[in-house]
């Protein structure tokens, strides 16, 4: 039988992890390490309390049990293929349950943001086109421009492979192999730009060191 081209659409793959007891091992573990660097990415990108957040394809809420408790209340939406993934995030790894709605907490695998409201300020997607192809983010570009009108950034972080080097499997700077056609993916950085401009975005690579060798984007709003 041929592998999906992603550990998450294996079927069985949430339930027997969260069975498991694994909700920190399926988004990656390094919990407090990528956690905080999260956190302190989103201060240098200048998001504050006071914005509307979306965290899609969030997890057990690895950057949601730090964030939520920061932004003021009620300004956090998560997304995810798995709602029971999230869940388990928020029973295990929120403190004060009251400062989130489980309402928020929206099951979307196909980047439809259903019951999202529109008035987003950010969206963020840390470690989710890692694991899908470049269609997945195609659609997720599309549909958060057309979805969130007023938003000013879409932060999203990607593997990126050498134009020359970008057809077979690449080795990261940190030693994580990743490849064109299987999880984890890289795309080439000209294939990102053209996606983020199609969909009406001015794309800025930032040159964070992030866990695994990702590189972080912000897509943001072309001014009229
Ligand atoms: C490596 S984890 C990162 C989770 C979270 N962003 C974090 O940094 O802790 C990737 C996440 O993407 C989710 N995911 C995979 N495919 C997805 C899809 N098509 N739509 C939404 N989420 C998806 C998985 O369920 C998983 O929670």
């Amino acid at each position: 039988m041929s592998r999906p081209v992603s550990p998450y659409l294996a079927p069985g793959f949430y339930d027997e992890a969260l069975a498991k007891g694994r909700h920190r091992d399926i988004v990656g573990g390094r919990w407090d390490e990528t956690g905080r660097i999260q956190m302190r990415m989103l201060a240098d990108m200048g998001v504050t309390p006071a914005d509307r957040f979306l965290d899609i394809g969030a997890g057990s809420l690895r950057l949601g049990c730090r964030l939520v408790p920061w932004l003021e209340r009620g300004n956090y939406w998560a997304t995810d293929a798995s709602r029971a993934l999230m869940l388990r995030g928020y029973e295990a790894e929120l403190d004060d349950k009251t400062r989130l709605d489980p309402a928020r907490l929206i099951e979307d695998a196909a980047f439809a943001f259903p019951g999202v409201p529109a008035d987003i300020d950010v969206a963020l997607a840390f470690a989710v086109f890692t694991h899908l192809p470049l269609g997945a983010l195609e659609t997720a570009l599309a549909s958060v421009k057309r979805s969130f009108p007023r938003l000013r950034m879409f932060l999203f972080t990607v593997f990126i492979a050498p134009d020359d080097q970008a057809a077979d499997s690449f080795r990261q700077k940190d030693g994580v192999v990743t490849h064109p056609d299987r999880t984890p993916f890289h795309f080439r950085q000209a294939q990102v730009e053209a996606l983020s401009n199609g969909a009406g975005f001015d794309l800025q690579l930032l040159a964070d060191r992030l866990p695994r060798g990702q590189v972080l984007f912000r897509a943001a709003t072309v001014s009229a």
